[in-house]
């Protein structure tokens, strides 16, 4: 095979699986989407749109608004990856709190956002050459993707890794909360009736509690190259 092909990796929160993404697009050329980012996207225009009332969404609210969220992918180059907009605003660092996190499970069983976002991203992947991340990319956004990975990894090192990344950029919180969201995402994610997050049958899955991002790299280099050879 020497066309470009589909990548799919879904897995848990915090499992690494932007990172590796991001390495997979750079190293191959291909296409990053970060389907996580469009649900909370999705979360964040509902949020300043006044469809959230301590943690209740006004669902019919949001479902007839959808057709007013536009959401896009704008490569930077410094970066080197996709930042996302949501109505032509960079909202790649306000979609990351820890406010949006409490949301996004939330928003995201709803179908009808699911079926907005899935068509998005279905077209989005098309041509190949795309490697995208999210939680039912293997089972249903590209059921026939050539190459499907599934990241898991213990709560407790998720935690610790996305605490890490929100002290870093500065935010104030603290780790028994960020430990609580991961979570309970595990469970509203894994148990909502629309695309539950689950493995699919024909996914190769990497357990990276105790593994390095390179040899994790290295080893999905191979499954790729024997892919593509
Ligand atoms: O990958 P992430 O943590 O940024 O994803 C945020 C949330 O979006 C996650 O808790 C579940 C939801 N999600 C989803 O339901 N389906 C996807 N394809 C991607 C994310």
């Amino acid at each position: 095979m020497t066309e470009k092909i589909t990548i799919a990796i879904d897995g848990f929160s915090s499992t690494g699986k932007s990172t590796i993404a991001k390495l997979i697009a750079k190293k191959y050329n291909y296409v990053y989407v970060d389907t996580g980012a469009m649900y909370r996207a999705v979360s964040l225009y509902a949020k300043n749109n006044d469809f959230v009332n301590q943690n209740s969404i006004d669902k019919e609210g949001l479902i007839a608004s959808l057709e007013n969220i536009t959401i896009t992918f704008k490569f930077n180059e410094a970066l080197g990856f996709a930042e996302v907009f949501l109505n032509d605003k960079n909202v790649e660092k306000e979609i990351r709190t820890l406010e949006v996190s409490q949301l996004v499970s939330k928003v995201a069983a709803i179908s009808e956002v699911r079926k907005k976002l899935v068509a998005e991203q279905q077209e989005m992947g098309k041509n190949g050459g795309v490697v995208m991340d999210g939680r039912d990319i293997g089972t249903v956004v590209f059921p026939d993707a050539d190459l499907k990975l599934f990241m898991t990894a213990s709560a407790d090192k998720r935690a610790t890794r996305r605490y890490k990344e929100l002290i870093d950029r500065g935010d104030k919180v603290l780790y028994e909360d960020i430990l609580f969201n991961v979570q309970e995402r595990d469970r509203i994610d894994s148990t909502r009736e629309d695309s539950p997050l689950m493995k699919a049958d024909d996914a190769i899955e990497f357990d990276n509690s105790d593994m390095g991002i390179n040899e994790q790299f290295e080893r999905i280099c191979t499954l790729i190259d024997n892919k593509l050879a």
